[in-house]
């Protein structure tokens, strides 16, 4: 059970055990602020990114949001890539989903949740783009995790297709971006092939450049 005394008890030893451990911790982590990631990742509290890649506080700049979407006019989530891709100039830029994810799930059932079905929306659209192949997978939870797959990589590809991407990658600014995928179950994070580092990479109906 959370409570509010217990969450600031907790902060407190928390912070005291740190600076026993090193003096200079807080002093280091004010003056620390150069990420060189972007993880753009679901709510799920499952789910702590830093940890799951083993980096310290400071060097992952972060954006959650439910089933990790990245739309083109959700302007909390462009704000967060512009600003990590313009002035923290991160080199990476991941989407990171995860199997077994709820938000891919309530997409995937005629039960109404209210005002996030708007949003889980997006993930329908996904669904219908690839109805032939999840049609194929019988059991139900496989399809979740297909469709939680398939997510990722249309989420990159709307990164891609931002106008902060390929602004940077005219300007010849190294940055790249992936499509990762976590596993409850075990743990572990799987690559899903996608590196895309040039407005090569995207289908010409979406470049701003030539
Ligand atoms: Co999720």
């Amino acid at each position: 059970m959370t409570t509010i005394e217990a969450c600031f008890a907790a902060n407190k030893r928390w912070a005291e055990e740190a600076i026993l451990k090193d003096p200079q911790y807080f002093k280091r982590l004010e003056n620390l602020q150069e990420p060189d990631m972007l993880w753009i990742g679901c709510s799920d509290s499952r789910l702590p990114p830093n940890e799951i890649i083993g980096k310290a506080p400071g060097e992952v700049f972060v954006h959650r949001n439910v089933a990790n979407l990245v739309e083109h006019t959700d302007v909390n989530c462009l704000s967060v890539l512009q600003y990590a891709v313009d002035v923290l100039k991160v080199k990476h830029v991941v989407v990171v989903g995860h199997y077994g994810c709820g938000g891919v799930r309530a997409a995937m059932q005629a039960k109404p949740l209210g005002l996030i079905d708007n949003w889980l929306r997006h993930i329908r659209d996904v669904h219908l783009w690839n109805r032939d192949e999840l049609a194929s997978i019988p059991d139900f939870n496989a399809r979740v995790d297909r469709l939680a797959e398939l997510n990722v990589e249309a989420q990159v590809a709307n990164v891609c297709h931002t106008t902060i991407l390929q602004d940077a990658w005219r300007r010849g600014q190294k940055v790249a971006v992936h499509g990762w995928i976590y596993a409850l179950a075990d743990g572990f994070l799987r690559d899903l092939g996608m590196n895309v580092e040039s407005a090569e990479q995207i289908p010409p109906e979406y470049r701003l450049f030539y």
